[in-house]
């Protein structure tokens, strides 16, 4: 199976106990100074977002349970929420339906060309290190397309001091069935580097995560 189609099923698989890992559950805990940490720098991310307040209408890419959709409906008018795998998507609309702002979308972002100039803000958490190198300006194409004139874009990841050997991870599921994922760890000089973009990007204070935020030049 190629390297994407395994991050997928991964996800897939993985989608009923996603959500352990932000909570810092199970096999995920952490002593309590990291796990301060963690949450500090998962709320020092959220409060950014609201500072860039994502109004209007918003696509999210890889969107799964819906921990990052949830709190783009309290800003958005409109969230378009993609991703591979119903199972993630299932358990998203369980979180975010009643606010009654949310489309689901199941698609393929590598194979899926979203509608031209049609979102002021496209967001995407915890995706663009799961990106190939070779896909990279594609991808950043596709969220230029989907952004109306004046439109912004907004990221949230994982951060990493330094990249791992061929952007590749081996992650298991609480089972143990094991599985490769692309993680691509970014820094904030290489994200403000992105051709095409003017982006703004920054560590968290536990440096758990990166953001950036900006608009095509
Ligand atoms: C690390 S999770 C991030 C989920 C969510 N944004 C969050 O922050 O909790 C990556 C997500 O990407 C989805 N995904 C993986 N490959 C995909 C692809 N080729 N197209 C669309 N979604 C994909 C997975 O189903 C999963 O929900």
């Amino acid at each position: 199976m190629d390297v994407l189609a395994e991050q997928r099923d991964y996800y897939r698989h993985r989608a009923p106990e996603y959500d352990q890992w932000w909570q810092r559950q199970g096999r995920y805990a952490l002593d309590p100074e990291a796990e301060r940490g963690w949450f500090a720098d998962i709320d020092e991310a959220e409060q950014a977002l609201a500072a860039f307040a994502p109004a209007g209408d918003v696509l999210e890419y890889a969107a799964g349970t819906g921990w990052w959709t949830e709190r783009l409906t309290r800003h958005a008018r409109h969230i378009t929420a993609v991703d591979a795998n119903t199972e993630t998507l299932d358990l998203n609309r369980r979180r975010t339906a009643g606010t009654g702002k949310v489309t689901y979308l199941t698609a393929d972002i590598f194979a899926w060309t979203p509608p031209e100039s049609t979102f002021d803000t496209v967001f995407f958490a915890y995706w663009l290190s799961h990106v190939p190198e070779s896909l990279l300006s594609t991808f950043w194409a596709h969220v230029r397309r989907a952004l109306r004139p004046g439109g912004r874009v907004f990221l949230i990841d994982s951060y990493h001091h330094e990249r791992l050997a061929g952007d590749l991870q081996q992650r298991h599921l609480n089972d143990g069935r094991q599985f490769q994922v692309i993680k691509r760890y970014w820094q904030p000089a290489e994200l403000e580097s992105t051709p095409g973009w003017r982006l703004k990007a920054r560590v968290t204070t536990h440096r758990q995560a990166i953001h950036a935020h900006g608009t095509p030049i």
